[in-house]
This record gives C-alpha cells, sequence and structure tokens, in this order.
C-alpha cells in the first residue's frame, strides 16, 4: 500500500485517539501533548477493547476496559503479558495531514526507532 491520507490531526484532541477505517482495516491514531502521533491496531489484543478510547499519555495508552497499558512506539504491552499490538508508521503532512505510510504492520527493528 501506497501512503494514505486518513484526516486531519484537528480531529484528535491531544491526549486522546481516534479510529480510522483504511482498506478495510481499522487503526487506532493517537495524538500525544507534544503532537506526537502513533497508530496501532484499533483493537486491543486482550479482548477487543477500543484502544483509542483508552488514555494516552506520552507514548502510552490504557486500555479503556480492563486498564492493561501498552507504548505506542513498539506495541509492547508494559503489564507483563506477553501481548504486543500491531503498530504502524504515521506522519502529519503540511502541518495537519495525517498520513498513514503503510498497513504493514512496522518490523521490530523499524519499532526501535524514535
Ligand atoms: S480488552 Fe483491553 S485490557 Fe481487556
Amino acid at each position: 500500500m501506497t501512503a494514505v491520507m486518513i484526516g486531519e490531526l484537528a480531529q484528535i484532541p491531544m491526549g486522546e485517539g481516534r479510529t480510522f477505517s483504511v482498506g478495510g482495516r481499522r487503526i487506532a491514531v493517537f495524538r500525544a501533548y507534544n503532537d506526537e502521533v502513533f497508530a496501532t491496531q484499533a483493537e486491543c489484543p486482550h479482548l477487543n477493547g477500543p484502544l483509542a478510547d483508552g488514555l494516552t499519555g506520552s507514548g502510552t495508552v490504557v486500555c479503556p476496559l480492563h486498564e492493561r497499558a501498552y507504548d505506542l512506539r513498539t506495541g509492547l504491552g508494559l503489564n507483563g503479558e506477553c501481548t504486543r499490538l500491531a503498530v504502524f508508521a504515521v506522519s502529519v503532512r503540511d502541518g495537519d495531514e495525517i498520513w498513514l505510510e503503510s498497513t504493514d504492520p512496522r518490523t521490530p527493528a523499524e519499532r526501535a526507532e524514535p
């Protein structure tokens, strides 16, 4: 998939997330308080909680259903379980356009990049 614009930054208040449908796939996009943007699978790997409705900190999200936390950069679960979110490369262009670079999840090496 080539990069696709999925929305505008103004659709996501700082510290919150929103779910977008991209090519039949649901993607959660989060906007941190420093305007950094992250994209992950939309449903929690535990029991499909809506991650975009969770609490978003600086680089983390806490699922609203059972409060499992995930690192938004790596997708790693932060509660000790062996769960991991699929994370996707996302960028903001022209100041407000949210672009999903690919619907292929990032590789572990790519996840390690800032
Ligand atoms: S569904 Fe997310 S923690 Fe249970």
